[in-house]
């Protein structure tokens, strides 16, 4: 079992497979990055499997695959398989911006995802393309649309932004409802790479607009989930909010993120971060589970977004995945 240096059970393993990114969200990548990491520093699927094995044999029992855009990476389907088939009840899933996904949610499926998060900012194309810097919405709605076909389980993650997407929160909330899937309002969480001018909405916020129209009961968080679950009372419909502003969500916290040039990293807000990339280039799986034991004994105790919005993270969510 893996045990972090504040005491806290970590059974969760998120992989960012590509930092690369077919979208430019402005709360994310407004621009491309000065420059993206070599292809060679690129771990490959057997390299990075080589960990996913060490981490599975000490205890991972949920992996997810994030970016950049996780899609972007060639043959994922393979990855997919790989993991499902060195350990089948691996709660296994992956997040996307969805452009990419209507042709191959079937694939997906079939070699052994479970759940897919997918990004959905705005119902109003214009808005969508603002927010992205591309016109994605008719193929992201198609990526939805067959990910709910093929069966696979699918949650919608939308980030509020004042005057961008905010009079949309509840028209997001009905459609997941009319979807019949589940969505999560995320806090947009301040970072040196996005735009500058982008203002974030808080939790109390978000919920504000929900209330004009809904009466809510708050339902708790399940297990060390970051989401917090409010059921609308007029018809039993459950969605979530993650309000890391908040962070009384780290004392559960379960997971560890690996990039996909082979850094540990223990907090998505901190720099802070060490390498396996060695030590499975020398297929040295006693080394890559000793960086592992250490970078959890160093996992910070919370994070350090602030509810005054004044602390930004420098670390790139395309690196380590949202
Ligand atoms: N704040 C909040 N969420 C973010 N994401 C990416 N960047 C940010 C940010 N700065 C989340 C989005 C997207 C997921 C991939 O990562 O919700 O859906
Ligand atoms: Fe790409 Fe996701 Fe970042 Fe948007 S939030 S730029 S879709 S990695």
């Amino acid at each position: 079992m893996l045990i972090d240096g504040h005491g806290r059970k970590v059974d969760y393993l998120r992989i960012s497979l590509t930092e690369r990114c077919n979208f430019r969200c402005q709360y994310c990548m407004p621009e491309k990055p000065f420059s993206w990491i070599p292809k060679e520093n690129i771990l490959s699927f057997e390299e990075l499997f080589m960990f996913v094995k060490v981490a599975i044999d000490e205890g991972v029992t949920k992996i997810r695959l994030t970016g950049g855009e996780p899609l972007l990476r060639e043959d994922i389907a393979k990855f997919i398989k790989m993991i499902n088939d060195y350990k089948s009840d691996i709660d296994l899933a992956l997040t996307t911006n969805g452009y990419l996904l209507g042709g191959m949610a079937r694939e997906l499926k079939d070699a052994g995802l479970q759940r897919i998060n997918i990004s959905l900012d705005s119902l109003k194309p214009d808005i969508a393309a603002k927010i992205a810097n591309k016109d994605v919405l008719e193929k992201v709605m198609y990526g939805i649309e067959q990910a709910i076909d093929v069966g696979l389980n699918v949650k919608l993650n939308m980030v509020p932004l004042k005057d961008i997407n905010e009079d949309e929160i509840v028209d997001i909330l009905e459609f997941s409802m009319s979807k019949n899937v589940k969505v999560r309002f995320i806090e947009y969480m301040e970072n040196s790479h996005a735009n500058i001018e982008l203002r974030g909405m808080h939790g109390r916020e978000i919920l504000d607009h929900i209330l004009k129209k809904y009466e809510i009961k708050a339902m708790g968080r399940e297990g060390s989930s970051p989401s917090f679950n409010y059921r609308i009372l007029q018809n039993g419909y459950e969605f979530g909010m993650i309000d890391p502003h908040k962070h009384d969500f780290c004392e559960s916290c379960n997971r560890i993120r690996l990039t996909a040039e082979g850094y540990l990293i223990p907090c998505l807000f901190f720099d802070e971060a060490m390498s396996i990339a060695e030590a499975i280039k020398q297929k040295d799986i006693k080394k890559a589970s000793e960086i592992l034991g250490e970078v959890l004994k160093n996992k910070p105790k919370e994070n350090r977004w602030s509810e005054n919005d004044e602390n930004l993270s420098s670390r790139a969510f395309y690196h380590t995945g949202g």
